[in-house]
């Protein structure tokens, strides 16, 4: 076990970065946080951790906090994540999501700091032409978010050999779920993740839940994703500090149960798990969406330990569900 860190979670209000930053707490290290709040959620933060509303592009702000908090690894969560949106604005994208990494990046190595744990993305690796998907495949990312992602991924490498950057970069599949206890979970405004609109067409809060597309060559014709737990991923991104002790290191890890689930068993699960019917509308494929994306995750269980403590989709969404009842608008009620 390593020793106990001081951690700057960047974008340690959202929700990937506050579920994180409870299980660094857990594991006895020192979270600290810098967050915009521009989609962050300062009520995801207990008040014992030291908060810090700043833009992760500012350079001198960003050097102050490492040097008065003695900061020795940096997380990084802050990303625009819209895949749509980064279609029709890619220069938000580039901009929040490559040159505000960069910025900060430059503030590490000019302050001394040399690890970092980066959250990328399955969407680097476009429409994968075999399943399921291992690191080594193919990168070619079919939207400027996920080639943002890839951009900084390179980036790293180059750093990593340039100037002995220690990094390891996760690429997500579908986060999801919330803190075990209901205290944090998902709430994005707007929300366009499978999982909570569906809880939200079963409570009423929306009219229904449009499935995008019913013909896909799948065997129930809707699309196939690996939903991940959120406490699953943090974990791994606490497993891998000890590979960042090597000058220069650099991994890349997939992070999903490897087990895919269909839009239609995602609402059928919503169902059992709630007790509720969700008011379906079968349409269109939404631009963009391959027919199926899940993990090959061996890597990080090889090399992290890593196992997930939510194999199961059902249980996955007890715990959104769970969020939910306590908190039916999210956070700040
Ligand atoms: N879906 C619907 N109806 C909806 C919303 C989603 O049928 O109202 C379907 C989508 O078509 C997709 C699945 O549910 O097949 C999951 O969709 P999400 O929007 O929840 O998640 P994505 O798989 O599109 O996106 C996730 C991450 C992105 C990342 C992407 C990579 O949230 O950040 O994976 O493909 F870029």
């Amino acid at each position: 076990m390593n020793q106990k860190m001081n951690v700057l979670v960047v974008g340690g209000a959202g929700y990937i970065g506050s579920h994180c930053v409870r299980q660094l707490q857990a594991a006895g290290h020192h979270p600290v946080v810098l967050d915009n709040l521009v989609f962050g959620h300062r009520e995801s933060i207990r008040p014992e951790v030291p908060f810090y509303e700043c833009d992760l592009g500012d350079r001198d702000a960003v050097g102050k906090i490492l040097r008065d908090e003695s900061i020795e690894l940096v997380m990084h969560f802050a990303a625009f994540a819209f895949v749509g949106e980064s279609v029709t604005e890619p220069r938000k994208y580039y901009e929040n999501n490559f040159v505000a990494t960069l910025r900060l990046l430059e503030s590490m190595l000019d302050n001394g700091v040399k690890k970092f744990v980066f959250s990328s993305t399955c969407a680097t690796y476009g429409e994968p032409e075999t399943l399921p998907i291992v690191e080594t495949l193919q990168q070619a990312p079919i939207n400027p978010y996920g080639q943002t992602k890839l951009d900084v991924e390179n980036c790293l490498k180059s750093f990593a050999h340039a100037y002995g950057l220690s990094f390891a970069a996760f690429r997500y599949f579908n986060a999801a779920g919330a803190a075990a206890d209901g205290s944090i979970g998902e709430d994005h405004t707007p929300e366009t993740h499978l999982i909570p609109l569906v809880i939200d067409a079963a409570t009423g809060r929306r009219e229904n839940i449009k499935i995008f597309g019913t013909d896909y060559p799948t065997p129930d014709g809707t699309c196939l994703r690996d939903y991940v737990h959120v406490d699953d991923l943090s974990r791994a991104h606490i497993a891998v500090f000890d590979k960042l002790d090597i000058e220069g290191a650099a991994h890349f890890y997939n992070l999903g149960t490897g087990r895919p689930s269909s839009v239609r068993e995602i609402i059928e699960a919503v169902e059992v798990v709630t007790g509720l019917k969700v008011p379906v509308v079968e349409d269109e494929r939404r631009a963009g969406d391959p027919p199926a994306l899940y993990a090959d995750a061996s890597k990080a269980q090889r090399e992290l330990g890593w196992q997930v403590q939510y194999p199961n989709v059902k249980e996955i969404i007890k715990t959104a569900w769970r969020w939910h009842e306590k908190n039916p608008s999210g956070f700040g009620g």
